[in-house]
């Protein structure tokens, strides 16, 4: 893992003629096809540190009211040091600027440290749908040893 020593972490919204950043966007979700339709109605902000990006965050205005994060990925030698919780909550604060009331995020029954880390930055369980991952998904998905199945959609009141 690479450790950070420079915390002068920015986050930003991804610059007009910057490429998207499909391969971290794949991360999170593997569906190139799924990726593509969102992201046409989507505002995709990252975290960059010395213009280098290393994490993306992608949110979804899903009623005038909620915004959906509907992709988060951090570069694999960059987790675990803060960054996934540094986009949320630096997309919350946007979303809270704009009369947004409420964020959410959808995972998978297999995404354990996924759902402890939403659970922790203050989202709760406030739907599931069933068996959305075998339908929608052309492969079988298998995280933790456990295949995932089911979506768990999570909200936070901002
Ligand atoms: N079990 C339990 N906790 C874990 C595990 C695990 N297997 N792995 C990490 N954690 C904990 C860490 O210890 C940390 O907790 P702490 O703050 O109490 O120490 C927390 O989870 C991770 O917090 P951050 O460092 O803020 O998060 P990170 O920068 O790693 O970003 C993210 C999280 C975005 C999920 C990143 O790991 C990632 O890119 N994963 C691959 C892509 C992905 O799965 N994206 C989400 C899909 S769902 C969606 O996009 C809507």
């Amino acid at each position: 893992m690479m450790k950070i020593e420079n915390k002068n972490i920015f986050f930003e919204k991804l610059g007009k003629n910057h490429p998207i950043p499909f391969e971290l966007l794949l991360l999170a979700d593997p569906s190139i096809d799924l990726v593509t339709e969102y992201l046409k109605q989507s505002e995709l902000f990252v975290a960059t540190l010395n213009n280098e990006l290393l994490g993306v965050i992608v949110l979804f205005p899903l009623t005038a009211e909620t915004i959906e994060i509907k992709n988060i990925a951090v570069k694999a030698e960059f987790q675990g040091q803060g960054i996934g919780s540094f986009l949320i909550n630096n997309a919350a604060k946007v979303a809270s600027n704009n009369k947004i009331k409420s964020m959410c995020i959808g995972t998978a029954n297999s995404s354990i440290a996924q759902l402890y880390l939403y659970q922790k930055l203050g989202f709760e369980i406030s739907e599931l749908k069933k068996d959305f991952f075998e339908a929608n998904y052309k492969e079988p998905i298998y995280e933790n040893g456990i295949q995932a199945k089911h979506m768990l959609t999570l909200i936070k009141q901002l």
